[in-house]
C-alpha cells in the first residue's frame, strides 16, 4: 500500500510539474503565470477537484513515444467561484507550447459535457500553440469537437474565455463560439494566422501585438471583451463576471443584497441633459447614478464607444444596461455598435437578466462607409436581439429618440414592458432640422423662414407628449426619480411570462 501510495505522490508531483522548471521559468519570466497557478487564483482557495491529472497523449510519431507528460497539456476539473460551481480548464504551455492533442482535446469535453449535465458555466484558460502538429488530423478532429460541444453549450451554460498566452488556429476558434473573451495585455494573442503566414501571403508586414494583441481586438476588431494589464488581474475580473452571472439558462441570476436604497433619489440628474440639443453629456454618469452602489461592469468599454453595455444590479438584482453615448458620434447607432450591443442583448435574453435600455440617438450613421459596410444588415442584428428578448425589458429616452433608431432601442412596439421617458425626450421621426429642409425644400433658401419653422416643429415634436399620448410611452419621470421607477418596474416584472413561437431557430440576419 506504502508504494502505491509513493507512486501516486511521485506520479502528482510528476503531472504538477509539466514541462518542467526550465519551461516553468520561462513561463514566469514572460510575466505569465502558470495553467495551476492561474487556475488558485481564479477560484475559491482549495476548491479545485482535478480530473484527469494522468491522461497522457497516443501519439507516436516524430519521436512523441518518449514524451509523455501526464495531463498532457491541459489542466481540468471543477471548482467554485464564491461558493457557485464552475468548470475550468487551464492550457500549459510549458507541455507542447499547451497545443491541443486528441487526448488534450478529449479533457476538455469531459468537463464541458458536466458542465452542460448540471448546469454549471465553462471558464476556459486558454493559452495554446493550437492543434498539435504532430498528431495531424486527430488533433484537428479533437479540435471540432470541442467547438461542437461550444455551440451546443451556448445559452445553456455560461462560456468565458480568458486568453493569456499566443493563441493560433483552432485555439482561437473555440473562444470566439464563447460568450465573452478577456485578454491580457503584452502577453496574449489570437489570430487564425500569424505576422510570418500573413507576410508570405500578403506581403503584410506586422508584429504580432498589432494583428492580434489584446489592443487590438478590444478597441478594433471587438474580438475580445475586455483587456487586462497581467493575469492576475485578468483572473480576478472574470470572477467579478461571474457574480451577474445565472450558472445556467435554468437559473435567475444571483441576488445579491445591497444597501443602496431603491427609493434614492439622483436630484443632479435632473440638469444631465444640457439645453443646447446638440450638447453631448456622458451617459456613463446617469448609468453609474442608477445602478446599486455605483457598480457597473462595462463590456467592451473601448470598442464601438458610440454604445455602452454592461452588467450592474438594481435592488440587488443582476441587469444588463445597454446605453447609447452621446459624447461619441453623438451615440449615432452604426455597424460596430448594433454587433456589440446585439449580441450583449441576446446574452441577456438567453441568461434570463432584465434589459435595461438608456436611449438618446439622433439615428443610424450615413454615409457610403456604412452603407456598403452592411448597416442594413448589421444594424438589423440589434433590431432583431431586442425584438426577439423576452426577459423584462425597461426603456428610458432621455432626449433624443429618432426615426428607425427610436424603433430599435427596444420601444414599446418590440414588446418593451415599461417605457418611460424623461421631460427632456423628443420622439421624431428625425431631427427639427432635418424635418423642415424635408418637408419644406421650397424654402431652403430663405434662411429665417426656415429657422421658423425648424423651432415650429421642435415644439410640437421634440417632446415625449406625442408618443406618450399613444401609450408609446407608459409614464414621462423626473429625471431624479429613474432608479426607483426602475426599481418598481423590475419588482413588478420578476414573474414575467413571455414566450416566442415554437421553431427550431430564428435566422437572425449575420
Ligand atoms: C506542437 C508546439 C506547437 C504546436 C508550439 N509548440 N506550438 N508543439 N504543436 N502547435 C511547442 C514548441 O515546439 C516548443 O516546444 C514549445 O511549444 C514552445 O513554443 P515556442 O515556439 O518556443 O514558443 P514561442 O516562441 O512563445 O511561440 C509560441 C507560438 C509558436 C507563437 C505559439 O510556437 C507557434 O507559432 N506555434 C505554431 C502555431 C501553429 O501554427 N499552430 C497550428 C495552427 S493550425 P519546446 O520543446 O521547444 O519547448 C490549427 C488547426 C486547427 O490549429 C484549425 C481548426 C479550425
Amino acid at each position: 500500500m506504502q508504494e502505491i501510495v509513493r507512486q501516486l505522490a511521485e506520479k502528482r508531483a510528476a503531472a504538477e510539474l509539466g514541462g518542467g522548471v526550465k519551461r516553468i521559468e520561462a513561463q514566469h519570466a514572460k510575466g505569465k503565470l502558470t495553467a495551476r497557478e492561474r487556475i488558485e487564483l481564479l477560484l475559491d482557495p482549495g476548491s479545485f477537484e482535478e480530473w484527469d491529472m494522468f491522461v497522457e497523449h497516443r501519439c507516436s510519431d516524430f519521436g512523441m513515444k518518449e514524451q509523455t507528460i501526464p495531463g498532457d497539456g491541459v489542466v481540468t476539473g471543477h471548482g467554485t467561484i464564491n461558493g457557485r460551481a464552475m468548470f475550468v480548464f487551464s492550457q500549459d504551455f510549458t507541455v507542447f507550447g499547451g497545443s491541443l492533442s486528441e487526448a488534450h482535446a478529449e479533457k476538455i469535453c469531459k468537463i464541458m459535457d458536466h458542465a452542460v449535465k448540471v448546469g454549471a458555466p465553462v471558464i476556459g484558460l486558454n493559452d495554446s500553440g493550437g492543434a498539435r502538429i504532430q498528431e495531424g488530423v486527430a488533433s484537428l478532429g479533437g479540435y471540432a469537437d470541442v467547438f461542437q460541444r461550444n455551440v451546443l453549450a451556448s445559452g445553456v451554460v455560461p462560456q468565458i474565455s480568458l486568453i493569456m498566452g499566443p493563441c493560433a488556429g483552432g485555439a482561437v476558434s473555440s473562444p470566439a463560439m464563447t460568450d465573452f473573451i478577456f485578454m491580457v495585455k503584452d502577453s496574449s494573442y489570437m489570430f487564425v494566422t500569424g505576422p510570418e503566414v500573413v507576410k508570405t501571403v500578403t506581403h503584410e508586414e506586422v508584429t504580432a501585438e498589432e494583428l492580434g494583441g489584446a489592443t487590438s481586438h478590444s478597441t478594433r476588431s471587438g474580438v475580445a471583451d475586455r483587456a487586462f494589464e497581467d493575469d492576475v488581474e485578468a483572473l480576478g475580473m472574470v470572477r467579478r463576471l461571474m457574480n451577474y452571472l445565472p450558472l445556467s439558462n435554468q437559473q435567475k441570476p444571483p441576488f445579491r443584497p445591497t444597501p443602496d436604497s431603491s427609493d434614492r433619489e439622483e436630484p443632479s440628474l435632473d440638469t444631465l441633459v444640457p439645453d443646447e440639443p446638440t450638447k453631448p453629456y456622458d451617459i456613463k454618469e446617469l448609468i453609474l447614478k442608477t445602478v446599486d452602489d455605483t457598480d457597473f461592469f462595462e463590456i467592451q468599454p473601448e470598442n464601438a464607444k458610440n454604445i455602452v453595455v454592461g452588467f450592474a444590479r438594481m435592488a440587488g438584482h443582476p441587469v444588463g444596461i445597454v446605453a447609447n453615448q452621446p459624447l461619441v458620434l453623438a451615440g449615432c447607432l452604426d455597424i460596430k455598435s448594433s454587433i456589440k450591443a446585439g449580441r450583449f442583448v441576446r446574452f441577456c435574453d438567453a441568461f434570463n437578466i432584465p434589459i435595461i435600455t438608456f436611449v438618446d440617438v439622433p439615428g443610424f450613421m450615413p454615409g457610403t462607409a456604412q452603407e456598403y459596410g452592411g448597416i442594413i444588415k448589421h444594424g438589423a442584428k440589434l433590431l432583431y436581439a431586442f425584438a426577439e428578448a423576452t426577459v423584462p425589458k425597461i426603456t428610458v429616452i432621455t432626449r433624443k429618440a429618432y426615426g428607425g433608431a427610436y424603433d430599435v432601442m427596444s420601444s414599446k412596439h418590440l414588446r418593451g414592458d415599461v417605457n418611460l421617458a424623461w421631460p427632456t425626450a423628443e420622439i421624431a421621426v428625425m431631427g427639427p432640422q432635418g424635418a423642415v429642409e424635408i418637408i419644406f425644400r421650397k424654402d431652403r433658401g430663405n434662411a429665417e423662414r426656415i429657422a421658423e419653422l425648424t423651432e415650429e416643429y421642435r415644439a410640437k415634436f421634440a417632446n415625449p407628449f406625442i408618443a406618450g399620448h399613444r401609450g408609446y410611452i407608459d409614464d414621462v419621470i423626473m429625471p431624479r426619480e429613474t432608479r426607483r421607477r426602475i426599481c418598481r418596474s423590475l419588482a413588478m416584472l420578476r414573474n414575467k411570462q413571455l414566450e416566442n413561437p415554437w421553431r427550431k431557430h430564428g435566422n437572425i440576419p449575420l
